[in-house]
C-alpha cells in the first residue's frame, strides 16, 4: 500500500481529438492548461504537458491519491483518446517541481519513437517507455528555459 506522502509519477500518451489548427487550437490548449494549473496547484500535483501534432504526452507527479483522482478526470476527457499509460510508479524526486503544469509546447520532436505513436496504422506506444517520455519533456523544457534566459 502506498503511504499518503509517497511521491508517484504517472506518464501517459494520448491522441489529440481537438479539431482545428492555429489560434483556435492554441485557445483549447490554453483552456486545458488553465484548468490543469488551477486543480494541480490545489492538489500538490506537478508535471508537464507536450502537444505534438497528433498526440499529447503528459507527466503527472504527486501523491498516489492525488494523481489517481486527477488522472481519472483526464482519462474521461473527450479532447483526447487512446490514453495509454506508460508508467505509474514511485519516484525519488519531482522532475517538474516548479510547475503545476509546464507546457512543453508544439516543438517538432524529431523523434522516431513519437512517429510510431502518431501513425494511424502503427499505434505502437510500446516503443516508448515512461522514462524516455519523462526525459524528452525535461530536455525540451530545459532547452526552452535556456533559450528564454
Ligand atoms: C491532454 C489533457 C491534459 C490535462 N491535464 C490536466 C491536469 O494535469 N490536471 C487537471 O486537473 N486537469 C487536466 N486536464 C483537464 C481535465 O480533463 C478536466 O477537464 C479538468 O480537470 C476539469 O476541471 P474542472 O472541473 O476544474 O473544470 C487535462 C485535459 C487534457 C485533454
Amino acid at each position: 500500500m502506498p503511504s499518503a506522502n509517497d511521491l508517484y509519477r504517472l506518464v501517459y500518451l494520448s491522441r489529440n481529438a481537438l479539431r482545428g489548427t492555429g489560434a483556435p487550437m492554441r485557445k483549447e490548449i490554453e483552456q486545458i492548461l488553465a484548468a490543469a494549473r488551477r486543480n494541480n496547484s490545489r492538489l500538490g500535483v506537478t508535471g508537464a504537458l507536450m502537444f505534438n501534432a497528433g498526440c499529447f504526452a503528459q507527466v503527472l507527479e504527486g501523491t498516489h491519491d492525488s494523481i489517481q483522482s486527477t488522472f481519472e478526470r483526464i482519462q474521461c476527457d473527450p479532447r483526447h483518446s487512446h490514453v495509454t499509460v506508460l508508467a505509474f510508479e514511485p519516484a525519488a524526486r519531482r522532475g517538474f517541481g516548479d510547475w503545476s503544469m509546464a507546457y512543453v509546447g508544439e516543438q517538432p520532436i524529431a523523434s522516431d519513437e513519437f512517429k510510431h505513436f502518431e501513425l494511424e496504422s502503427g499505434f505502437d506506444a510500446a516503443k516508448l517507455t515512461g522514462e524516455r517520455v519523462f526525459e524528452l519533456l525535461r530536455e525540451h523544457l530545459l532547452e526552452a528555459e535556456a533559450a528564454a534566459s
